[in-house]
């Protein structure tokens, strides 16, 4: 493994990876794994990729768990990226069809390497809020690992999601509330419960698992990536894992300075992003984010 630690995006506080870590313990932000890239290059090559599994755990050097320990896994990564021919005559446009993950979704990316995380760091119950997907494959990988899994949905999700989760075994409460009143019930009973709090970017390795999806990307466009990317967005791990993805890539030397413009799309009734780069006076694609409320002048980090 070439994980050294893990890193605080805001201030950058340095933290051992050999301890079950949630935010940064100095200013409460999230944490990135850093990975020590020339060591894994040495025996992570592009050629190489071609002759291994299609699982996302092909990228082992660049993932975090100690080599001698088996990843918790389902069979995740390795989706087809499909073209969308009959879209339009001038668009060049490709899905990548991450329904074929295990539990029909790319949680499935994160929750593989997470939970493969929390398990060898000596978790035994671990708990996400969840409108469906995350919920669904925190269960699956949870089953997997022999661990608990304590789900809290809105009791407005869609009743398959719910039932998925109860059939692999999780402990599931409905709150009446949003999935923000669903991570403040985890926030509260955590440290008596004893859970493990896998809320997204509230631990380091979700965005890991996600990272792949970015490594899976620039393979399957040999190497050469597209203009754009349109991600349906939640909180933003996805967003967060391809670009890291392809910082890493060039730090390979496996793809050159070229990046995707990345288009986090949102459900107009759930939209905290887009909201964020309207409040500081962004623009999306050429057009409004949609909010007068704007600054300009002022940038995100
Ligand atoms: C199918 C699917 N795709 C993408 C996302 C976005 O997740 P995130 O923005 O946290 O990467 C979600 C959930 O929020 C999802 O269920
Ligand atoms: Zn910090």
């Amino acid at each position: 493994m070439f994980l050294m630690y893990v890193e605080c995006t805001a201030c950058g506080l340095q933290h051992p990876w050999s301890q079950l870590q949630n935010l940064c313990l100095s200013c409460q932000k999230p944490l990135l794994a850093i990975v020590d890239l020339v060591a894994a290059g040495r025996t992570l090559k592009r050629d190489t990729l071609a002759t291994r599994g299609k699982t996302l755990w092909r990228y082992r050097e660049v993932l975090p768990l100690p080599g001698d320990v088996e990843p918790v896994s389902l069979g995740e990564g390795g989706t087809p990226l499909l073209r969308a021919e009959k879209f339009g005559e001038d668009i060049d446009l490709w899905v990548k069809d991450e329904s074929l993950n295990p539990t029909q979704s790319f949680k499935a990316r994160g929750m593989s390497v997470a939970v493969s995380m929390a398990k060898h760091l000596g978790a035994a119950k671990l708990a996400v809020p969840s409108a469906g997907n995350a919920g669904g494959a925190l269960a699956a990988y949870a089953a997997r690992a022999g661990l608990e899994a304590h789900i809290f949905m809105p009791r407005d999700t869609p009743l398959a999601n719910i039932i998925e989760c109860r059939e692999l075994g999780a402990h599931v409460t409905l709150i009446d509330g949003l999935i923000t009143d669903c991570g403040a019930e985890i926030a509260r009973r955590k440290a008596k419960e004893g859970w493990f709090d896998m809320s997204t970017l509230k631990e380091p390795y979700r965005v890991e698992g996600k990272k792949t999806l970015g490594y899976e990307l620039a393979e399957q466009f040999n190497w050469e990536l597209p203009d754009s990317i349109l991600y349906p967005t939640g909180g933003g791990t996805g967003l967060i894992g391809m670009w890291k993805a392809f910082e890493e890539m060039q730090a390979l030397g496996w793809i050159g300075t070229k990046r995707p413009r990345m288009f986090a799309v949102q459900a107009a009734g759930c939209a905290p992003i887009v909201r964020a780069f309207a409040a500081l006076g962004r623009t999306i694609g050429g057009r409004d984010a949609g909010s007068t409320s704007g600054r300009p002048g002022e940038r995100r980090r």
